[in-house]
């Protein structure tokens, strides 16, 4: 094995590592004992991930069964935070019981929830075994659950004690769910690195056959943006909201479409040709940079359809979400493939148009 890259979250006086390199999750006890996580390990995966990568992971549990929680985000709810606390209640878990999240988004914001509340939080790893929570969810603390009434509305941030991310454990993962994950990395180099969004261009190909030698570097760089932004502002006060290029589209897309159509890196692709179309409109965005972003996002692979959505519906989803600030949207725009600034004057018009550009109906 090689040396794994590691890269810091720093938040206060806490230091939550990452640790990233290929076969990394076959070394899991030991990274474990390394930095200091006790004894007494529970895993929380999804029947499918098990199936997959359980054999190579159970000498985590000593013996014990892991903790399978149902795939899908319509499980991400109390019900699966409460299966875990019976769990682990049941086995008289301790504050020095440790739960090691191993599964896509949907199981590390479960299974993180459930970490952060157990007797007022009780340490937390990540195995994320998706490209989207290798690159995105695991990193960043922000851990939560649905409410049948909205997505994400039950939540807390708690940073994890250590996050090993083996980019083996993505040969696996069907390619529409790679793809989905691939566009937040996109996402990275449209926010803060150009090189990054030049080498998904170049190396698309690569990066679709899983080659290490280019996927690694891909993930390593997308860790280190989120990882950064978060160390500057964990509670989204401002700079951790560039984070959401793309998704104040992207999320009504979702929400419209009762998150069954999109998956969720599909739905932030056209969230970023709606931000980089209202930016090349305002002139804030040259039009090359934009025509290069969607000529990235074509060539990645095709999106779900959009024609049939309503643009009212789409624009009252907008309203709604969590980015409406005292009334104005924020809404952040990329001014050249890189650096982005965030605007709070976009008018329903502008947004309109966008829309119907994107291929709405009226
Ligand atoms: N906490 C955060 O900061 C944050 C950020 C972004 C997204 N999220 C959340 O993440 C969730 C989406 O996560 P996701 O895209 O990973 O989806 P997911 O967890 O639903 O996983 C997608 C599918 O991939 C399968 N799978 C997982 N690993 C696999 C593997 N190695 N091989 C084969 N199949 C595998 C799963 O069984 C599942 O069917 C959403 O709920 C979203 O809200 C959270
Ligand atoms: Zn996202």
């Amino acid at each position: 094995m090689t040396h794994p890259v590691h890269i810091d979250v720093t938040t206060g006086s806490r230091h939550s590592p990452i640790l990233i390199g290929e076969d990394l999750s076959r070394d899991l006890p030991s990274l474990l004992d390394q930095h200091g996580i006790g004894p007494r390990r529970f895993i929380v995966s999804s029947p499918i991930v098990w199936r997959l990568h359980g054999e190579g992971l159970r000498p985590v549990l000593g013996g014990g069964d892991p903790i399978l929680l149902p795939d899908g985000e319509r499980f991400k709810h109390l019900q699966s935070v409460a299966k875990v606390y019976e769990t682990l209640i049941r086995a008289n878990a301790d504050r020095g019981s440790t739960i090691v999240a191993v599964g896509g988004g949907v199981v590390g914001d479960t299974a993180g929830f459930a970490a952060a509340t157990f007797l007022r939080g009780i340490a937390l790893v990540h195995v994320p075994t998706t490209l989207l929570a290798q690159v995105d969810s695991s990193i960043g603390g922000k851990v939560g659950v649905n409410h049948a009434l909205g997505k994400n509305l039950i939540g807390a941030f708690h940073q994890p004690a250590l996050v090993v991310i083996d980019p083996l454990l993505l040969k696996t993962l069907p390619r529409r769910e790679f793809r989905s994950g691939l566009y937040e990395v996109v996402k990275y180099g449209v926010i803060s690195s150009r090189s990054l969004f030049d080498r998904l261009d170049t190396e698309s190909k690569a990066i679709f056959a899983k080659d290490g030698r280019s996927l690694v570097p891909a993930i390593v760089e997308s860790c280190r943006i989120k990882a950064d932004v978060v160390s500057k502002d964990e509670r989204e006060s401002g700079l951790r909201r560039i984070l959401n290029y793309g998704h104040t589209v992207g999320h009504a897309l979702e929400a419209v479409t009762n998150y069954r159509r999109f998956r969720h890196g599909e739905a932030i692709a056209l969230g970023m040709l709606a931000a980089a179309d209202l930016a090349a409109v305002r002139g804030a965005l040259a039009e090359r940079e934009r025509s290069a972003l969607s000529q990235l996002i074509t060539k990645l692979g095709p999106l779900p359809a959009v024609a049939d959505l309503s643009i009212p519906e789409v624009m009252e989803a907008i309203r709604r979400d969590k980015k409406v600030v005292n009334g104005r949207l924020h809404f952040v725009i990329a001014i050249e493939i890189g650096a982005t600034m965030t605007i709070d004057d976009v008018t329903e018009d502008e947004l309109k148009g966008v829309l119907v550009r994107l291929g709405l109906k009226g």
